[in-house]
């Protein structure tokens, strides 16, 4: 476990019992502590993005951004547990060279023990694919990255950068616009950011904003393109009343 701690990087133990790591470069933890790293993995992103997309044929998702891979592994999982036959396609960009590499001396839940192999491919090569899923680790900018991709490309998009305070140019309204070509009409995003500031900049690239809300974690927000049905939608004209000075983060 310790070979992972290096000048930048530590390990810690999250209250699911799996553990995460903290960037002493952006001094913040990969994941909520509380919430545990598998736990929010699961519950903030792969549950509430596959609830809506599972039944479809082939489904394609942008992770941003890899860190660890908790959302990619998450998602392996899920799909493996839940049965789900559609073909999966993952690009996720990474800024963070050494850590991609590193990851091999990472400790992750027994639940990933069954991807260590898939997951190997991806840090030695960037890239793996079977019959049933296609991953892309891509090392570089996601800002850059983003614009790569044609138009409505993704079905789910995890949003899961470090916070707006640290890591504010993955949270602009610039980049959601970016963001906003390349989802599908019917296509969803999962954040744990709950900050107004953060919705509005999806508001005003004409997302709806839902709460996603459960038992044994912090309430979080998907976003979507058209409308969805039986989730509880914030009622951001309200929120803005009642904030006059809130602003979208900008470029
Ligand atoms: C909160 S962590 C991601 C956690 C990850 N989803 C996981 O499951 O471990 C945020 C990640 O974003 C990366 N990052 C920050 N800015 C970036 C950028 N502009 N382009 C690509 N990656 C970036 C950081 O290096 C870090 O690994």
């Amino acid at each position: 476990m310790d070979k992972f701690n290096d000048s930048l990087h530590t390990i810690t133990l999250s209250e699911d019992g799996s553990y995460t790591a903290y960037s002493k470069e952006y001094e913040e933890h990969y994941h909520s502590t509380k919430d545990g790293a598998l736990h929010e993995s699961l519950t903030k992103h792969v549950v509430p993005a596959f609830e809506i997309q599972k039944d479809k044929k082939e489904i394609t998702i942008l992770d941003i951004c890899f860190g660890l891979g908790f959302n990619t592994l998450a998602t392996l999982l899920f799909v493996e547990q839940n049965k789900i036959t559609s073909k999966i396609n993952i690009y996720s960009p990474e800024l963070d060279k050494d850590l991609i590499s590193s990851l091999k001396n990472f400790t992750y839940p027994k639940e990933f023990e069954k991807y260590q192999s898939i997951l190997n491919i991806l840090i030695n090569k960037g890239i793996y694919s079977d019959k049933q899923f296609h991953i892309e680790i891509y090392l570089g900018d996601a800002r850059k990255y983003i614009k790569t991709f044609e138009k409505k490309k993704f079905d789910i998009i995890y949003q899961d950068a470090f916070s707006p305070n640290v890591n504010a140019m993955l949270w602009t309204k610039e980049y959601f616009k970016d963001i906003k070509n390349i989802i599908k009409d019917d296509g969803v995003l999962t954040t744990y950011s709950i900050a107004l500031a953060i919705r509005l900049a999806l508001w005003e690239n004409n997302f709806f904003i839902y709460l996603n809300k459960g038992k044994g974690y912090r309430t979080a927000t998907l976003a979507s393109v058209s409308s969805l049905e039986g989730l509880k939608e914030v009622d951001m004209k309200h929120k803005i009343f009642c904030n006059p000075k809130v602003k979208a983060l900008r470029d």
